[in-house]
């Protein structure tokens, strides 16, 4: 966008995506045609009329993805029953114990069960599916995400009346094991065409393909009708959130949710429509981009992931990292064959064998690993350095040299040079697992870590974001004394029960259920009586946190979705990938050939 279309006027201090709703919804198609060949809404807004019973005739100006869909692909192939179809004889199929393959067939081999097999539905169950049904936002009369939080004694909801990318993940995937493909499907469209929004923040705009980190469907006043209204879809990309932190993780996690809804429904016609494989190949784009980074990990601010306030985790943080590589693989899978993408894959590929590379060998803390660092050289220059990032031994936290178990180990919180974050972060860790970023051997660890330190990460709520909490001095320093995130809660060592969803996929994917089991147990004990915080406070979780949302919904899906995978374990494959066997080759083969060829592929 040239400087002269950055709307001048709405400087400084204000944002083009935050001037009067119907421009700038009118604004964002018309911008969206130029920057975006593929575009669904180029095409325009259908408009109709509908009435509802004892108000005023309402018009409603929406983006009819399914209508427009047809323009796109220009062909009759699109069935708009299709998906209710598919739902029909897959959905049954998956609720009764078989995720779906993304051909559509059935996954063979089977997980082991976990020890207390099918029981009842118990009404802790019934309580949140309820819950997690009221908390869907309708865009034009069709379902398009969930409200973060529904708490209807909540009379400041900040933003949390609004549907959040990252949030709706386990919503959707809760909806998508009991069948119900549209809500996900809708979400999937819709978000997409936000993601071509024109979005600037004190005249600078963010990379394209860049994905809301929210949105909130808006009823505004039509232009010119005092009477009529129409509703609109006003995303948030970081420009309004605090501390205006950009979302890395959501379009990371839109592919994710993609890949599971075509392999949980068998409907692949919504992964290989036009526009949705232009909005993945913009995702890649921006994440594969070459910058000035030394590492295959991706460079990113403060705050860009589930932790979106200052916590030290800017640089290349574990979480990011793992996302980034579940949704690469997810995306190979995923892109269909066409001339002009093979540079794309081919930097896909290379990117996949070097971040894995990286993650594995140089974030990786066990006793052995912990003892070598401690004996570490410093101020090495040179290709042999063993000490490649010129750590000082004095910064191994005295927390750890205790902590660290003889049997167990897991990935750090970040690395940069001079700088390893020795906290644990659990999501970063969690995903390493389902992803395969982690080696068979690492993901066992980390579960063994999970075991031997149940009182630390999960005590009396599953699970602790990250351990152990920044306290004193370095709580001021790094979160620049936030208020929020005090020692033990919230982002700061506080205990999340929506981690419940990833710790049952992790442990899913290892044959070990019976530790996301115990977890789930512990969180039934408690959750609903406690009115589905969104987080814990204290450091074995025993109080709801201070400025907690009760009802926020991800804890709640997050809940239904360990539950619904602990009883038909062999669903948690939508979401899982295996380790791939080329990446493995490549390491090994690399290995194999000796520290050389390594260090010049991808160490610098
Ligand atoms: C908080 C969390 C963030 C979440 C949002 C909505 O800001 O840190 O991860 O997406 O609330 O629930």
């Amino acid at each position: 966008m040239g400087i002269a279309e950055v709307a001048l006027p709405t400087m400084p201090g204000a944002f083009v995506g935050h001037s009067p709703a119907s421009n700038w919804f009118l604004r964002a198609g018309a911008r969206r045609l130029k920057r975006n060949p593929n575009s669904v809404l180029g095409t325009r807004a259908l408009q109709g009329h509908l009435k509802i019973p004892g108000l005023r005739s309402v018009r409603r100006q929406c983006q009819r993805i399914d209508d427009l869909a047809r323009v796109t692909e220009g062909n009759g192939n699109w069935v708009k029953d299709a998906v209710n179809n598919v739902s029909q004889v897959l959905g049954d199929a998956s609720v009764q114990g078989h995720a779906v393959g993304g051909d559509g067939s059935l996954n063979g081999s089977s997980v082991k069960p976990p020890p207390h097999q099918r029981r009842k539905t118990s009404s802790v169950e019934d309580e949140a599916w309820d819950l997690l049904r009221e908390s869907v936002v309708y865009y034009c009369g069709s379902p398009v995400g969930t409200i973060a939080a529904n708490d209807p004694n909540d009379s400041d909801p900040v933003n949390y009346d609004q549907v959040f990318i990252r949030d709706f993940i386990p919503s959707g995937i809760a909806f998508l094991l009991k069948g119900e493909y549209e809500i996900v499907r809708n979400f999937i469209l819709h978000t997409l065409q936000l993601q071509s929004w024109e979005k600037t923040m004190d005249c600078h705009s963010p990379g394209q393909g860049l994905m809301p980190a929210s949105f909130k469907v808006r009823t505004i006043p039509l232009d010119g009708d005092e009477d009529a209204t129409e509703e609109v879809l006003d995303p948030d990309f970081g420009e309004a959130a605090i501390g205006r932190v950009a979302p890395v993780d959501s379009g990371l996690w839109w592919i994710i949710l993609l890949r599971a809804y075509g392999k949980c429904s068998g409907d692949l016609s919504v992964q290989e429509r036009i526009d949705v494989q232009t909005g993945m190949k913009m995702i890649l784009k921006l994440c594969l981009a070459d910058g000035f980074d030394m590492f295959p990990t991706l460079l990113v601010t403060d705050g860009s992931c589930m932790i979106d306030r200052r916590m030290g985790i800017h640089g290349h943080p574990l979480e990011i990292q793992a996302l980034f590589y579940s949704a690469l693989l997810c995306a190979r899978e995923m892109l269909t064959p066409e001339d002009g993408s093979a540079d794309l894959i081919r930097a896909l590929n290379n990117r996949l064998i070097a971040l894995s590379f990286h993650i594995r060998e140089y974030y990786w803390v066990d006793m052995n690993k912990l003892n070598e660092i401690y004996r570490y050289k410093t101020e090495e220059y040179s290709y042999d350095a063993v000490n490649k990032f010129n750590i000082y031994p004095d910064q191994i936290p005295s927390w750890l040299v205790e902590w660290i178990p003889p049997k167990g180990g897991y990935l750090i919180g970040n690395l940069q040079p001079a700088h390893m974050d020795f906290r644990f972060f659990s999501l970063g860790n969690l995903w390493s697992i389902v992803s395969s970023l982690a080696t068979t051997h690492q993901s066992h660890a980390v579960l063994d870590l999970i075991e031997c330190k149940w009182s630390d990460l999960v005590a009396e709520m599953p699970l602790k974001i990250c351990y152990p909490a920044l306290e004193n001095q370095e709580w001021k320093i790094i979160t620049g004394s936030d208020p929020k995130n005090t020692p033990w809660s919230y982002h700061n060592g506080g205990s999340w029960p929506t981690l419940l969803w990833q710790l049952t996929v992790a442990c899913i994917k290892m044959n070990r259920p019976e530790i996301a089991a115990k977890a789930i147990e512990v969180a039934e004990r408690r959750i609903s009586t406690d009115k589905w915080p969104e987080y814990y406070d204290t450091k074995r979780a025993r109080l709801i946190g201070k400025q907690a949302r009760l009802y926020q919904t991800w804890s709640i899906a997050g809940f239904l979705v360990a539950k619904l995978l602990i009883e038909n374990p062999d669903a948690a494959r939508i979401l899982w990938n295996d380790e791939d066997a080329e990446i493995l080759n490549a390491l090994s083969t690399n290995r194999k050939r000796g520290k050389k060829i390594l260090k010049k592929t991808y160490i610098v």
